[in-house]
């Protein structure tokens, strides 16, 4: 798995579009677990850290922000401003949120439960994990 764009289903309808996705056919993993995060202060950032195992899924349900993501030699950053678009973020890479717009929602599809041991928070340290340095 590579950082990525995907596109998720849209049913357009007048009454109200419609998008979704399936563990393990619009998402390359099974969900284990689904995070959002909401009430970002202007001019914060969410993240910063790596994951040991966990592969995860973004999506900007509203609003938007910046997904900036780090293999150690590459970064590439994706801008997410429709709730039908998504960033897969891989493991052992560095990611970051930034430049939330007010009232924007994030929510993250991650491939493992909650283990404080499976991340990395510390830049030096990503970079000796992935054999950067
Ligand atoms: P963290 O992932 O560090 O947030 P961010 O990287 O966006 O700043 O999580 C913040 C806190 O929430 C941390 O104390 C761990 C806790 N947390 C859980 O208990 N379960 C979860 O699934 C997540 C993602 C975080």
């Amino acid at each position: 798995m590579q950082p990525a764009f995907i596109d998720l289903p849209k049913i357009p309808d007048a009454r109200g579009n419609l998008s979704f996705l399936e563990s393990e056919n619009h998402i390359p993993f099974e969900i284990k677990r689904a995070y959002w995060i909401y009430g970002v202060p202007g001019g914060e950032a969410r993240g910063n850290h790596a994951f040991r195992k966990s592969q995860e899924v973004i999506i900007a349900l509203s609003g938007s922000f910046e997904v900036v993501v780090k293999d150690g030699t590459e970064e590439n950053r994706y801008v997410l401003n429709r709730s039908y678009h998504a960033v897969q973020v891989p493991n052992l890479h560095w990611r970051s949120l930034e430049n939330f717009s007010t009232n924007s929602l994030a929510i993250i599809l991650a491939s493992t439960t909650y283990d404080e041991n499976d991340y990395i928070r510390d830049y030096p340290e990503f970079l000796q994990e992935v054999g950067v340095e």
